[in-house]
């Protein structure tokens, strides 16, 4: 979807209008990938605009940042308060939402001390990953032939720039060959993750995910997930996984901020389960979506309202 090219981004303070948001052709992030990045979603609850788990993606966005030893001129609280009145400012009642931190204009070195660390927010709306029949019938996937970065090379724990040349060979290869999205195995072929989500497995009502040592990004979904599911009395098993546990499944499926909780019907051609949307994965759908929705108590505190005084006793079931 392209971008409407309107409303305002925020840059190192200051908000600046959407075509004026430009850097120089010689910043040290477009040469290098030296940027790391966060992705979040604003949703339109019953109880007004909030944002999912902003806390957890701003602490992920400086944890990304010091693995590279940028210092954040601007520390959590700062970047937290300027997502919330970026949104406020453009008048979204829900939207995608783009903190980075990079290495701006100075020198074309390897070495990136001597750039200037640049922060900056964006925001736009930003419906369905997949299309809206995915969420039910679920996504035709393969598993590349590219693996994920091998340990002490490229970490995959912080969410940079660079990483995501590796996730748009593992979607192209997906797309060029006609499947919705690949999954990736780490470097001794166990299961890893998809080219922007993580993953799940289901057998016998039993749930498994790869572990961070899998080369994975540690979701803020994936953990939101794995709590949702021991809420909902599931046993959640964290552990690495051998490619054909795919197979093998009842039900596999994504999830992420931008995917939320989407289904997987075929892996290699191969039909999962029904071949479409299990029960499992039903269920911590449906919770996933009312509690993002403010139509079940957010009992974990996930969500930040927009506006801080809507009372925490009315941010309970009010829609059924
Ligand atoms: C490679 C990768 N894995 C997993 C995820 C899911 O992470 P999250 O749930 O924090 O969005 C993403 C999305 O940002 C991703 O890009």
């Amino acid at each position: 979807m392209a971008f409407p090219g309107t409303g305002k981004i925020w840059i190192n303070g200051s908000l600046v209008d959407w075509a004026d948001a430009q850097i120089h052709i010689a910043s040290h992030v477009i040469h290098y990938g030296s940027g790391v990045f966060e992705g979040a979603r604003c949703y339109n609850t019953v109880n007004g605009p909030a944002v999912f788990r902003l806390d957890a993606h701003i602490r992920r966005l400086l944890d990304s940042a010091k693995i590279y030893r940028m210092e954040s001129p601007y520390d959590q609280a700062a970047i937290s308060q300027a997502v919330i009145d970026l949104i406020k400012v453009n008048g979204f009642k829900q939207c995608y939402i783009r903190p980075l931190i990079y290495r701006g204009y100075d020198s074309l070195g390897v070495n990136p001390f001597p750039c200037p660390v640049d922060v900056a927010v964006m925001l736009w709306e930003w419906g369905a990953y997949f299309t809206k029949e995915a969420i039910e019938e679920g996504l035709n996937v393969k598993i590349s032939t590219w693996s994920r970065m091998a340990p002490n090379t490229m970490p995959a724990m912080a969410k940079s720039v660079a990483n995501y040349a590796n996730s748009q060979l593992i979607k192209m290869e997906a797309i060029t060959e006609g499947y919705d999205e690949g999954i990736a195995l780490d470097v001794d072929g166990n299961l890893s993750e998809g080219s922007g989500q993580n993953i799940f497995i289901v057998r016998d009502r039993v749930i498994h995910t790869p572990p961070v040592g899998s080369s994975i990004l540690s979701g803020i979904t994936r953990d939101s997930v794995v709590t949702i599911a021991k809420d909902l009395g599931f046993e959640v098993r964290e552990q690495v996984l051998p490619r054909e546990m795919l197979y093998l499944a009842d039900e596999v499926f994504f999830v992420g901020t931008a995917v939320e909780v989407t289904p997987i019907r075929s892996i290699d051609k191969i039909q999962v389960g029904s071949g479409r949307r299990g029960p499992v994965t039903e269920q911590i759908q449906q919770r996933f979506f009312d509690i993002v929705r403010g139509d079940a108590p957010d009992a974990h505190g996930w969500l930040q309202y927009l506006d801080p005084t809507a009372p925490a006793t009315l941010r309970a079931v009010t829609r059924r």
